[in-house]
């Protein structure tokens, strides 16, 4: 692997933290001047390399191999999700952990399928308030409606499904517009290009049913089924009573009780039509290396490790898992390490940011930036506040927590892969997940040890 200029600038918000309020992070230059001298010689300790030595990025890579490239799309309450959970139950026992399945509902939710009569497939996303289908679907032809304004309508639009374009007004608006004139079904396309299918939210329940589609695809439609009078069929089904699951592997010190403890989590789970290598493949495996490299040393703290499903339709894994603690728990609940999106390779995500809830620092930041200046972690650490990840759940619940991810210094931008179909291998970086791995290792592993 090729060895980087060691550029090491920490960016700290600490005075700002400490007087109670928080800007955007500062770069302190004296710390930045100082721990650059450190990396000529650095302090790693001897306990970091226990951990940093046995850290291999190939197997990581392996790993995030399988979630997204061989299962492919880990959906909340699919198979995907499913088989993603069962692979890092096995090997979590392999390592020799405690591993409890925990079960939970996910809430119903729509999903389609959209082909024309010439057999071409279309991604298609179904909006929740969208009608059923019966199991064959509804089979007609496009109305080109245009924008989906009233006066886009003529009677040429019943039993037909109208096509419309993303804009100007709300999709809840087209949707009416549609039904007002007759429509059986209603496509909407975006009107910029993104790689996934549009999202429309159209608010309450409509009685036909919704789909999005992307601009190329709406466009495709337009020039080949509609002009053609070819028809579509589109299918839409109520999933109910979906489950979804967290793995739980724990491994306590061998000797007393009620010992603090300390939950390294990371998702499961990914959006449609996305293979989620980097979101969150990578913070899934790295999480199991961790849990592999730290199956046997000896420990005072409890640790877990968190497989957590559901959390790209809200965090309902991880507000599933914290509600099942008890106060005793919690109590003795230490720190959340939770990884999410830290192995991307696009080129400008050249800082690991830290977000926290609040934007304050706490132990985990304290100690990932303590391990930083140790170990040489060649990348900024930016503490940042930021909700959206499972990290939201332990701090809800009164726990420390940090959310490990790779962004744009400056702009906190995150790759333009994300949660589109672009996310894939091939955007993710060894060194990087290395980097991640030694990081979050070894600060776990300094809190831990006995
Ligand atoms: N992997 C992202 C994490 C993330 C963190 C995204 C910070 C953006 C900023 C996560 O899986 C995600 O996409 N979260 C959702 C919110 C969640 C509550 C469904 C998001 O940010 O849209
Ligand atoms: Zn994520």
């Amino acid at each position: 692997m090729k060895k980087r200029k060691k550029h090491y600038s920490i960016m700290l918000s600490m005075m700002l933290v400490t007087s109670g309020l928080y800007f955007a992070p500062v770069n302190l230059t004296s710390q930045v001047k100082a721990a650059t001298q450190n990396l000529a010689d650095p302090s790693t300790k001897a306990f970091d390399q226990k951990v940093i030595a046995r850290i291999s990025a190939e197997r990581i890579y392996k790993d995030i191999h399988f979630f997204s490239e061989t299962i492919g799309p880990r959906v909340t309450g699919t198979e995907g999700e499913e088989r993603a959970a069962e692979y890092i139950k096995e090997r979590l026992l392999s390592y020799g952990y405690k591993v409890e399945t925990q079960e939970f509902s996910v809430p119903d939710k729509m999903i389609g399928h959209l082909h024309t009569s010439d057999h071409n497939e279309v991604l298609v996303n179904i909006p929740a308030g969208s009608a059923a289908t019966p199991n064959e679907g509804v089979t007609a032809k496009l109305f080109n409606a245009g924008l989906g304004k009233v006066t886009d309508f003529t009677v040429e639009a019943t039993g037909k499904i109208a096509l419309i374009s993303r804009g100007e007004i709300t999709f809840k608006e087209k949707v009416d517009n549609a039904v007002a004139a007759g429509a059986i079904g209603v496509l909407i396309y975006d009107n910029i290009n993104q790689p996934g299918p549009l999202n429309p939210s159209i608010g309450g329940n409509v009685p036909v049913p919704v789909g999005g589609i992307s601009k190329v695809s709406g466009e495709a439609l337009l020039q080949d089924v509609a002009a053609q009078s070819k028809t579509v069929t589109l299918n839409v089904n109520r999933i109910e009573n979906a489950k979804s699951q967290n793995i739980i592997a724990t491994r306590a010190p061998n000797k007393g009780k009620n010992h603090d403890i300390l939950h390294v989590s990371a998702h499961i789970d990914s959006v449609p039509f996305a293979a989620g290598a980097n979101d969150n493949a990578s913070g899934t495996a790295v999480a199991l290396e961790l849990a592999n490299v730290l199956k046997s040393y000896p420990i005072d703290k409890e640790l877990r490790f968190v497989f957590v499903g559901a959390e790209e339709i809200g965090l309902v894994g991880s507000e599933y898992y914290v509600s099942q603690l008890s106060q005793e728990e919690v109590g003795r609940s230490i720190a959340n390490f939770n990884m999410d999106m830290v192995g991307t390779a696009w080129e400008n995500a050249t800082a690991i940011y830290m977000n926290t809830l609040d934007g304050k620092a706490n132990i985990v930041t304290d100690t990932a930036l303590a391990t930083a200046q140790r170990i040489g972690t060649p990348s900024q650490l930016v503490l940042y506040q930021r909700g959206s990840s499972d990290h939201v759940s332990f701090h809800d619940a009164g726990i420390p927590a940090v959310n490990f991810i790779r962004r744009e210094p400056g702009t906190a931008n995150l790759e333009p892969y994300y949660h589109t179909p672009l996310d894939k291998i091939e955007h993710i970086s060894l060194e990087r997940l290395k980097e991640a791995g030694d990081l979050v290792g070894a600060s776990v592993y300094s809190l831990i040890r006995k």
